[in-house]
């Protein structure tokens, strides 16, 4: 088998009535990623994108903008008229563009998102090997209401008679607990053979692509059913709760895949962790973390509870205190962090460095073993090694109409409450004297001050009560 054997359709056309969402259904995400991108990215490891199509039609420019990154071939399906309808366009398109179909073709559902490549490779596989017009992978959940039931020719037989859908389900069949997953793989040929003979005399009025089952066997044709290993894998996301168990379960796998690397994480049912994320051993996670996006983090840290922490790369040992906000920011080891930060996009934050509470940093660098530690926003910043900056102290960065940076050298002293003017630039080892509002560049090893001179007044207060109408000074 080559892979020109085998095309992807993906079927996400759909407009997902039973969220009740303005919001396509397989662009709600679930574990961080749009349902369809994860689709997309299993069926990638099968085929390369250009033999994966997706058959958008509800909002389908919306759809498109969001996965053609991705390189995946479109077909539309301007109206949804079922399933079925949906691999007509296929059909269709085929037609029209001249390509010559694939021998096989896999079939997945754009809102059945935990399907894993090796399912889907077992199912491409005894497709083959068991010469089948039509292969159906399917599962036996608690529950199955609302799916396709697959009815076999006898319990244990691989060969199917037929897929019938819940609302068309017989009093004698209501007991069917095996149930279709909405992935397949068919013999293109024989598919296409039956698609214009499907009708829409069903509950829903739709074009079922699941009635080409019956209709291959009533021609001698082989259909068959595999089952999956996991149930959760082939579950849908029709409903908001039924997406949010199935967001549950993929961060809580996540989390699980951290730990079976030597990551603790307490109370990992409470974090929120992204399939992206990496961690290495050691390092501990406690409870309501969340770690999303592309985020690497190092061993021997410590992420205590209520940390967001996003696209942002940590180094070893580094402490992340309780509350902190870290967006694309990159972090060397052993710096420690918050309570309560917000390191904005471009914080780079140097070894052994402090970043402390209510701190805001944005498109800065600041050098080892540099502290800000308390109330303090450092924007467009290059801040030297071994620089204290005092409470209170900020960079003005933002004139109204442009962004000005401030450079700090190694070694200064910046006292509290201090303003800085950008552009500025503050050299080695100078030291700024605590409120000053600092306006012009201070030289290496100078004190700069910046501030009205003390009044003091001896006696003022009694002499105020004794007249209080006086104007006295
Ligand atoms: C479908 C199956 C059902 C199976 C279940 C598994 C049919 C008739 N039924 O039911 O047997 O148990 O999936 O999850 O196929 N779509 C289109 N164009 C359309 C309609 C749907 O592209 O015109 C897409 C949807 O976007 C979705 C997928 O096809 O990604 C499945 O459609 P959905 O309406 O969710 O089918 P189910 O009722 O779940
Ligand atoms: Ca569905």
């Amino acid at each position: 088998m080559t892979n020109q054997d085998f095309a992807i359709a993906i079927m996400a056309a759909g407009k997902g009535t039973r969220l009740k969402s303005k919001r396509p259904k397989v662009l709600h995400e679930i574990g961080g990623r749009a349902l369809l991108l994860h689709v997309i990215a299993t069926a990638r490891t099968i085929v390369p994108a250009e033999q994966i199509y997706c058959i958008i039609g509800h909002e389908a420019e919306q759809v498109k903008a969001a996965i053609t990154h991705t390189g995946v071939s479109f077909v539309l399906q301007a109206d949804q008229r079922g399933t079925g309808h949906a691999l007509q366009m296929l059909k269709a398109d085929f037609g029209l563009s001249g390509k010559t179909p694939p021998e096989n073709l896999l079939v997945l559902s754009g809102d059945v998102p935990l399907i894993r490549p090796e399912t889907i490779a077992a199912v491409r596989d005894a497709h083959l090997r068991e010469q089948a017009a039509m292969t159906i992978l399917t599962a036996v959940p608690a529950d199955p209401h609302g799916y396709g039931r697959v009815l076999r020719v006898s319990e244990d037989a691989p060969e199917v008679l037929a897929i019938v859908e819940q609302k068309s389900l017989t009093p004698e069949q209501l007991g069917a607990r095996e149930i279709n997953s909405g992935i397949y793989c068919f013999n293109t040929r024989a598919l296409f053979s039956k698609l214009d003979t499907l009708d829409t005399n069903n509950a829903h009025g739709e074009f079922y692509l699941t009635d080409v089952a019956a209709m291959l066997v009533a021609e001698g044709r082989r259909v068959i059913a595999v089952k999956a290993e996991s149930v959760n894998e082939v579950l849908g996301a029709n409903t908001i709760a039924e997406m949010m168990h199935l967001d549950a379960a993929m961060r809580l796998q996540n989390a699980h895949r951290l730990m079976s690397e030597g990551v603790t994480i307490f109370r990992p049912e409470t974090c929120v962790i992204d399939s992206e994320v990496t961690v290495s051993p050691d390092t501990i996670i406690e409870p309501y973390v969340q770690l999303l996006g592309a985020t690497r983090i190092g061993s021997d840290c410590r992420i205590r509870s209520y940390s967001v922490i996003q696209n942002s790369t940590l180094g070893d040992g580094v402490t992340v205190r309780n509350g902190s906000i870290l967006d694309s920011a990159q972090v060397a080891d052993k710096a420690i962090l918050g309570p309560y930060c917000h390191l904005r996009p471009e914080s780079n934050i140097g070894e052994g460095a402090h970043i402390g509470n209510f701190v805001e940093t944005k498109k800065v660098t600041i050098g080892k073993g540099s502290k800000a530690n308390h109330l303090n926003y450092l924007g467009d910043a290059v801040i030297g090694s071994g620089v204290n900056v005092g409470a209170g102290a900020i960079t003005c960065n933002y004139d109204g109409v442009n962004k000005h940076r401030t450079t700090i050298g190694d070694n200064v002293f910046v006292g509290s409450d201090s303003t800085l003017v950008a552009p500025i630039a503050i050299a080695d080892g100078s030291y700024i004297a605590a409120g000053s509002c600092i306006t012009e560049d201070v030289p290496s090893g100078a004190l700069a001050l910046g501030r009205a001179r003390q009044i003091t007044k001896p006696g003022w207060v009694a002499r105020k009560k004794a007249a209080p109408e006086s104007n006295q000074s």
